[in-house]
């Protein structure tokens, strides 16, 4: 059943291209009612070979209902298969369906970010641009991708190296398809929440802490056991800053930028672990104790604000702490891994909770220090 009362509604103020993210409980089986009177006779839904299993015939079922066509897609699930080829193959079923898709044809995701970042995609080139809505199913689609326009697939040469702007007509999140997520995957979009704390938002990193206990709790079934309100309200916080940043900034040539708060670091550590054993979230967990680390040995960051920021991390069952990483070659993988031409290491560094700066003057021997730190003992 769809609650009302529970529902937020995010307003992402793109001028021409603003759309509302929606977040609330039972949205799924209420989908048919958003998309009926827009004048879309087929939907192309593309979702992972595990969300279709779980989600994609309440989907369906619910925009066949309002008087839509549905032809589903399938990515195989995992982020291996976020690349041109399996675009390709898509694609090619894409132009295959009888009767042809054309300018009445809605692109909905149904899945996490690996199924939002290729339907985005599909969108963004099929007929050079479908409209799409989301439809994200973990968590760190609903706080992150879901927002923001960024589209593609992945490179031989890179992660997210081929795509496209393409801002979606709206997001809607519901937060009980959360419940069958993997707990590794629910603190992966954890770590991107505290990101969010630590650039924005002081209040919500005291919100995770008091609610951490709940959000992360698992039933007896493995099934995830938060309350559906404090779950909606996370995430409703969370798309709020990130839609004020990209308001702000859709291209990233600005403060979009801040959202990279612990990801120079936490790419570099992702890359040196072979991008196997080591998840997003708790390499961005690890990036921003380090990124913390430097913030703090240049009296920016009271010790204290960085040892509450850890506390909460740990609270979420995300690493502050993990020895064996070789600094020399995490710094190396940064040089290698700068978007800047200018020869610079930029990064994002927090003052206090809530306010954020790039610097562009990050020298070797600080990322040194901070990867070693992460191999020392934590005084707690
Ligand atoms: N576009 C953006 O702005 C943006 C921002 C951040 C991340 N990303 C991209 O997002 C991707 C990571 O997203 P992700 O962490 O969601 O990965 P994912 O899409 O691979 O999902 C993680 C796993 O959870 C499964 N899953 C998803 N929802 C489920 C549910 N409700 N129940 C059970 N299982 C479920 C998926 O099948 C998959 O196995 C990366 O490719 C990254 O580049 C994009
Ligand atoms: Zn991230």
């Amino acid at each position: 059943m769809m609650r009302d009362d529970m529902t937020r509604v995010i307003n992402v103020d793109l001028g021409d291209r603003s759309y509302k993210v929606k977040v609330g409980s039972g949205l799924v089986a209420g989908a048919g009612a958003l998309v009926e009177g827009l004048g879309y006779r087929l939907v192309v839904m593309v979702t992972d070979t595990n969300v279709s299993a779980l989600y994609a015939g309440a989907l369906t079922e619910s925009l066949r209902s309002s008087g839509v066509d549905v032809f589903t897609v399938e990515v195989p699930a995992g982020e291996q298969h976020k690349t041109l080829e399996v675009a390709s193959g898509l694609i090619d079923e894409i132009l295959g369906h009888k009767p042809p898709v054309d300018r009445r044809t809605l692109v909905v995701a149904l899945g996490g970010g690996v199924v939002g970042d290729m339907a985005g995609f599909l969108a963004a080139i099929v007929l050079r641009g479908l409209n799409w809505l989301q439809c994200p199913t973990s968590l760190l689609a609903d706080v992150d991708a879901s927002t923001g326009g960024k589209t593609g697939v992945d490179h031989a040469a890179g992660k997210n190296l081929v795509g496209a702007f393409h801002q979606p007509l709206g997001v809607m999140i519901d937060v009980d398809v959360l419940r069958t997520l993997p707990v590794a995957e629910l603190a992966n979009g954890m770590a991107e929440c505290v990101k969010h704390a630590v650039i924005r938002d002081a209040g919500l990193l005291d919100y995770i802490a008091a609610n951490a206990d709940n959000l992360m709790s698992v039933s007896g079934d493995q099934k995830l056991g938060f309350k559906e309100d404090v779950m909606v309200e996370l995430i409703a916080r969370n798309v709020s800053i990130k839609s004020s940043v990209v308001s702000e900034d859709e291209l990233e040539t600005g403060v979009r930028a801040d959202l990279n708060y612990g990801h120079t670091i936490g790419h570099a550590l992702e890359a040196a672990s072979d991008f196997t054993g080591l998840g997003h979230g708790e390499a961005v967990s690890l990036g921003m104790v380090a990124e913390n680390r430097i913030a703090s040995c240049r009296g920016l960051l009271p010790s204290d604000r960085a040892g509450r920021v850890e506390s909460v991390l740990d609270s979420l069952g995300l690493p502050v702490r993990r020895g064996g990483y070789d600094p020399e070659a995490v710094w190396n993988i940064m040089q290698h891994d700068k978007k800047m031409l200018d020869g610079k290491t930029r990064m994002v560094l927090p003052s206090d909770t809530g306010s954020v700066k790039i610097y562009d003057d990050i020298k070797e021997e600080e990322v040194l220090d901070a990867v070693e730190f992460l191999g020392k003992e934590r005084r707690a």
